[in-house]
C-alpha cells in the first residue's frame, strides 16, 4: 500500500518526484498520512496525527515544528541545512549594498518623477537631488558574521572578496568548520568584541534558548557607532526593544531584516524583506530534494539524517 505524505506547503515538483507517486501519495489532506512534509507552514502538536512517523520540512530552520513533542513520541524532524545556504548568502550580498548606498531612497525618489517627460527638466532634478543618496563603500569595512555555520561561512567568504575586513564568532564551531573557513576571516573572543569592532553585523544562527534576544540593550550598548546590522536569521534573536532604543539613540544605523516586524515597518533607517531568503527556483528545489531523500530513506529504511 502506499504511504501518504501529508503536504502543508509548496514544495517544488524535483523534490516530490524524489517520492515515486506507485509507493506515495502526496495531497495536503489526509486523516491518518504516515508523514508530514512542510515548509513554513506552523505546526502545532495537535496538527500530529498518531499515524505520523516523521516530519520533514523544506528548510533549514525548525522553529515552526515542536520538536520536543515530536521527539517525546518518537518522531524523528528533517530539516535540510546547507541546502539553501547560497541563496540566503546572496541575500545578504544585497543587503551590505542596500546599507552600504542609497539605492532604496534613490529609487524611490526616480519613482516620484512618474510621468516627467522632459529629459532636460529630469536630468536636472536627478543632479540637484543625487547628493542626498551618497553612500559609502564596503572594501576596507569590517564585517562580523554571528554563527559560522552553513550559511555564516558562505557570507564570510563572500564578504571577503568584496574586499571587506571579516572577523567572526561561533561559540560551537566544530573542528572540520573552522579548518574549511578561510584563514582571513579573523575570530572575535567574545560577542562584544565582534560589535565593538564591526561596521557591518550579520547573524546566522537558529533560535534556540541560547539565542532568543541574543542581541540585546547591553549587546547594543557595545556596537560601533553608525554600524549597521542584517538579520537574515531570525526575528527572535533580536530584542526588538532594545532595537529600537539603538536605532533611536542613532548609534545603530541602519536594521536590514528577512522579516516584517509590525514596529518596524516604514522607518527610515530600517529596510524589510518579507523573509525570502530561501525564495530563489535553486534553493527551494535543493530543500525538497533533501527534504525528500529523507524521509524516504527513513521510511524505507529507518535510516534518521539530520534529524
Ligand atoms: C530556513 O529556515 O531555511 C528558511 O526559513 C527557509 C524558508 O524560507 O522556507
Amino acid at each position: 500500500m502506499a504511504r501518504q505524505i501529508l503536504k502543508l506547503n509548496h514544495i517544488s515538483a524535483k523534490g516530490l518526484d524524489r517520492l515515486p507517486r506507485d509507493d506515495y501519495e502526496i495531497a495536503s489532506e489526509f486523516t491518518h498520512p504516515d508523514a508530514i512534509l512542510l515548509r513554513s507552514h506552523k505546526l502545532s502538536a495537535d496538527d500530529i496525527p498518531e499515524s505520523v512517523l516523521a516530519v520533514a520540512r523544506a528548510g533549514a530552520g525548525v522553529n515552526n515544528i515542536p520538536v520536543a513533542e515530536c521527539s517525546s513520541r518518537g518522531i524523528p524532524v528533517f530539516n535540510t541545512p546547507g541546502a539553501n545556504a547560497n541563496a540566503v548568502k546572496e541575500l545578504v550580498a544585497a543587503g551590505l549594498l542596500l546599507g552600504s548606498r542609497g539605492i532604496i531612497e534613490g529609487i524611490h525618489y526616480v519613482n516620484k518623477l512618474y510621468g516627467m517627460t522632459d529629459m532636460a527638466e529630469l536630468h536636472r532634478t536627478l543632479e540637484a537631488h543625487k547628493k542626498e543618496f551618497k553612500g559609502g563603500e564596503l572594501v576596507g569595512k569590517t564585517l562580523g558574521v554571528v554563527g559560522l555555520g552553513a550559511i555564516g561561512s558562505l557570507v564570510a567568504e563572500m564578504a571577503l572578496t568584496l574586499g571587506m575586513e571579516v572577523v567572526g564568532f561561533d561559540p560551537a564551531l566544530s573542528v572540520e568548520a573552522a579548518w574549511r573557513l578561510s584563514s582571513q576571516v579573523k575570530r572575535a573572543d567574545t560577542l562584544s568584541a565582534l560589535f565593538a569592532r564591526s561596521d557591518y553585523i550579520s547573524l546566522h544562527m537558529p533560535v534556540l534558548d541560547s539565542t532568543r534576544g541574543l542581541v540585546n540593550a547591553e549587546l547594543l550598548a557595545v556596537i560601533k557607532p553608525g554600524a549597521c546590522l542584517l538579520n537574515f536569521a531570525r526575528q527572535e534573536i533580536v530584542n526588538e526593544g532594545a532595537l529600537v532604543d539603538a536605532l533611536n539613540a542613532g548609534t545603530l544605523r541602519k536594521y536590514i531584516a528577512d522579516f516584517p516586524a509590525p514596529q518596524l515597518i516604514g522607518r527610515k533607517d530600517v529596510i524589510l524583506m518579507p523573509h525570502i531568503g530561501a525564495s530563489t527556483e535553486e534553493a527551494e528545489d535543493n530543500c525538497a530534494i533533501m527534504a525528500a531523500e529523507q524521509l524516504r530513506d527513513f521510511l524505507e529504511n529507518g535510516n534518521i539524517r539530520n534529524s
